[in-house]
């Protein structure tokens, strides 16, 4: 059977690059490995506990739901003020409660990344490990996929079109697929 891989990538934007990073994890992943894209990063509201404590609004129900049904997590992460966007960890605060019992605990996940600056997300990417220490998300350590100067490697549709970077995408999805095959009961 397939390994279901859940998508996120953290951008609300439509020419995202890295909306388009996750479109050709799609397309490259190897055949045993299906990879389902969430849409609905921009209906999950600020995280609040008293909600939380009254239960899960609908939306953060849906992306607990389309976690906790993976096999395992992929995102493609944005960096923004060095950081990952506020949109995104707010998703995963919420997907973090309740502490110890979440989707996230024990989940195998990979993140990936890609920025037209010269970063090509790796602090975004070390901050959003490091949120996965505490919730014992098991983020894979190697190969690392940051791509810096992306705006020439994408097409004006936002499709990857760059050839050597596929070809990275590609290797990188093979190793999570070992990554993932290493937790399995
Ligand atoms: C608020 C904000 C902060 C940003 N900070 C960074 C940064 O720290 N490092 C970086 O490489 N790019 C930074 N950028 C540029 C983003 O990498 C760029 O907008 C990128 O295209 C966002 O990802 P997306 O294409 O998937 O939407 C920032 C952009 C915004 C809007």
């Amino acid at each position: 059977m397939a390994v279901r891989v859940a998508g996120i990538a953290g951008s609300l934007r439509e020419g995202s690059f890295n909306k388009g990073l996750l479109r050709a994890a799609v397309e490259l992943a190897p055949a045993e490995m299906e990879i389902q894209i969430y849409t609905r990063l921009g209906d999950i509201p600020p995280y609040n506990d008293d909600v939380f404590q009254k239960g899960d609004p609908e939306a953060v129900a849906d992306l607990k739901s389309f976690i906790g049904g993976a096999d395992a997590l992929l995102i493609a992460t944005p960096e923004y003020n060095y950081g990952v966007p506020g949109l995104l960890k707010n998703a995963i605060d919420w997907a973090s409660r309740p502490a110890g019992k979440s989707v996230l605990n024990r989940k195998p996940a990979a993140i990936m990344g890609c920025s037209p600056g010269l970063g090509g997300t790796i602090r975004a990417q070390h901050a959003l490990r490091q949120s996965f220490v505490f919730t014992e998300t098991y983020a894979m350590l190697q190969p690392e996929i940051k791509i810096p100067s992306a705006a020439p490697l994408f097409d004006p549709s936002a499709k990857l079109v760059d050839e050597t970077t596929r070809q990275y995408v590609r290797k990188f999805l093979e190793s999570f697929a070992n990554w993932i095959a290493r937790f399995k009961d």
